[in-house]
């Protein structure tokens, strides 16, 4: 994959990506869910094959690939949502959708979260650790690794919603 970053906008060229439009195959005026938005790769692509009543619901942890997205891709067919993808089924319906065509999840993060020095996802920099997909949540991991007892890590460790 390659990112170009501006001071605004990411543009994301993800690996394979016409392997996965061949798998998906998606339907003319379909609902898509790309639940991993990132740079917008998926997202542009589908909005290629979804015809002129298509919709694209493209969902983000992290509030500023969306803001960034948003800014790039100005398209009435995409509903950019911020969220995670463990609470999709609730987040699509509660924009009216009682079913969709497909979803596609490239997990992961993106190479602009992994240079974005105050993200503290790298360990190649001097960086304090942080590593929150969402950042308005208000543990990071430096808080979990360095504050945190082993007990109280165990014992409040469970996957993240
Ligand atoms: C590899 S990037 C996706 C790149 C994207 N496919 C593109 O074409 O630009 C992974 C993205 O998933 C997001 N992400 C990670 N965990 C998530 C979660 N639980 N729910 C929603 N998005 C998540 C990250 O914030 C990151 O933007």
């Amino acid at each position: 994959m390659t990112d170009t970053v501006t001071d605004t906008v990411t543009v994301h060229v993800p690996v394979l990506t016409q392997e996965l439009m061949a798998l998906l195959n998606p339907v003319i005026n379909g609902v898509y869910l790309d639940a991993t938005l990132g740079g917008g790769g998926h997202t542009r692509e589908l909005l290629k094959r979804v015809g002129p009543e298509g919709v694209v619901i493209a969902m983000d942890r992290d509030e500023e690939a969306l803001e960034r997205a948003a800014i790039g891709i100005n398209d009435p067919r995409v509903r950019y949502v911020h969220g995670s993808f463990s609470d999709m089924a609730d987040k699509v319906r509660a924009m009216g959708y009682h079913g969709i065509d497909g979803v596609i999840m490239d997990l992961g993060l993106s190479m602009t979260q992994m240079k974005d020095e105050s993200r503290g996802f790298s360990f190649n920099s001097k960086e304090p650790l942080d590593m929150r997909m969402d950042r308005s949540l208000s543990v990071s991991a430096g808080e979990i690794v360095n504050r945190w007892s082993e007990r109280n890590t165990v014992r409040r460790g469970r996957p993240c919603r």
